[in-house]
């Protein structure tokens, strides 16, 4: 028996059976002291497909009904950002871990509720921010730490791709927190925050759809007047979606689509290396966040030590501070 056979296996459960779902569902197969368990959708039928799809034992036609499971482990939840809160809340009454996709809620405020309840239950809560735990991410924070290049002067990151507007997509639906920044700008913000902290100053101006959720948005972060983080958010435009930081002896670059499992390149007295991390390709990275939250699990952790609560809170206090300078209400 290998190390990891003999650990607990965690049975997990998934709320909201949309894309991301699919595939964290594909990713959580490869994880050996994993199982998906059980899956909740709105309505039986989905829930069935997405069960028989893959392998889970309890096909829920609720959300309820799944929290009501006594023997869940941990619980994703795939839902849009606005029901996040009220499905972890849900889950965390009941004693079962939660693993919540990004943005972790709707604000600062519902986020203290969520981290708040997780402790008053004594359970184990922790944002999905997937990139946070790919090791391509891992290796440009550890070259940035340890200041292979001196210290950064500059970070330009984006995310954009092009959607034409369909008001029926949850991506522009403002009832359940549609928009570019919630959904995708959040990633350029966390590179700025996992890499140089919370800004001195923000500059914000965003674009907008008629129903008033925000097709782009434009942001300064200013770090004491001398270092700045450009970045963007857009879905009405294909962006490079790079992190590239400009240090005082090189450039460190996380090359498209810097989110996901990807390179890295360092440029430096006019050489450059790419780095490959030898990524599956026949997973999209989402074990490396669900094998992390698995030994919180096993070891009795309540929060993670890399998604600490302190960093979901600022990550979302960012959002809600570019979403005051862009007027963006929900
Ligand atoms: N980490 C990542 O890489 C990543 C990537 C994409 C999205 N996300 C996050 O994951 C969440 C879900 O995104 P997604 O792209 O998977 O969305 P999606 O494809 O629209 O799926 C969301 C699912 O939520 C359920 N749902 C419940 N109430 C709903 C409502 N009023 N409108 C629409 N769906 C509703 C539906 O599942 P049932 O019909 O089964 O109930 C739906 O299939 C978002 O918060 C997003 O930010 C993360």
């Amino acid at each position: 028996m290998t190390e990891q056979s003999q650990l607990k296996k965690i049975k997990w459960g998934i709320i909201g059976l949309g894309g991301i779902a699919n595939k964290f569902a594909n990713d959580l197969l490869t994880i050996q002291d994993a199982e998906l368990y059980a899956v909740a959708s709105r309505t039986q039928e989905k829930a069935d497909e997405f069960a028989e799809k893959y392998g889970a034992s309890k096909a829920y036609a609720s959300y309820e009904d799944l929290a009501n499971d006594p023997d869940i482990d941990a619980v994703y939840i795939a839902t849009p950002h606005a029901l996040h809160k009220e499905n972890a809340l849900m889950c965390l009454e009941n004693g079962i871990a939660v693993l919540g996709e990004k943005p972790f809620a709707m604000n600062a405020q519902d986020v203290d509720i969520m981290i708040a309840k997780a402790k008053e239950k004594n359970v184990l809560l922790m944002e999905a921010l997937w990139t946070y735990f790919l090791p391509h991410y891992q290796y440009a924070l550890t070259a940035l730490k340890n200041k292979t290049f001196g210290h950064i002067l500059k970070i330009e990151s984006d995310f954009g791709f092009k959607r034409p507007y369909n008001t029926n997509e949850r991506l522009f639906n403002k009832d359940v927190g549609g928009g570019s920044l919630l959904d995708i700008g959040i990633y350029p913000i966390f590179v700025s925050l996992s890499t140089l902290g919370m800004p001195n100053h923000i500059d914000a101006n965003a674009t907008f759809f008629e129903n008033g959720t925000d097709a782009s948005c434009d942001m300064t972060f200013d770090y004491n007047n001398l270092v700045k983080a450009y970045l963007k958010s857009s879905l009405k435009e294909i962006l490079p979606t790079e992190a590239i930081f400009y240090c005082e002896k090189g450039t460190i670059k996380i090359n498209r689509e810097f989110h996901c499992p990807s390179t890295v390149t360092l440029i430096s007295d006019g050489r450059e290396e790419t780095i490959d991390f030898g990524y599956d390709n026949h997973i999209f990275g989402y074990k490396y966040e669900t094998i992390h939250f698995n030994k919180l699990l096993q070891e009795g952790k309540k929060e993670s030590d890399i998604m600490t609560f302190d960093f979901s809170r600022n990550l979302i206090k960012l959002l809600d501070d570019v979403r005051e300078i862009i007027g963006l209400n929900y």
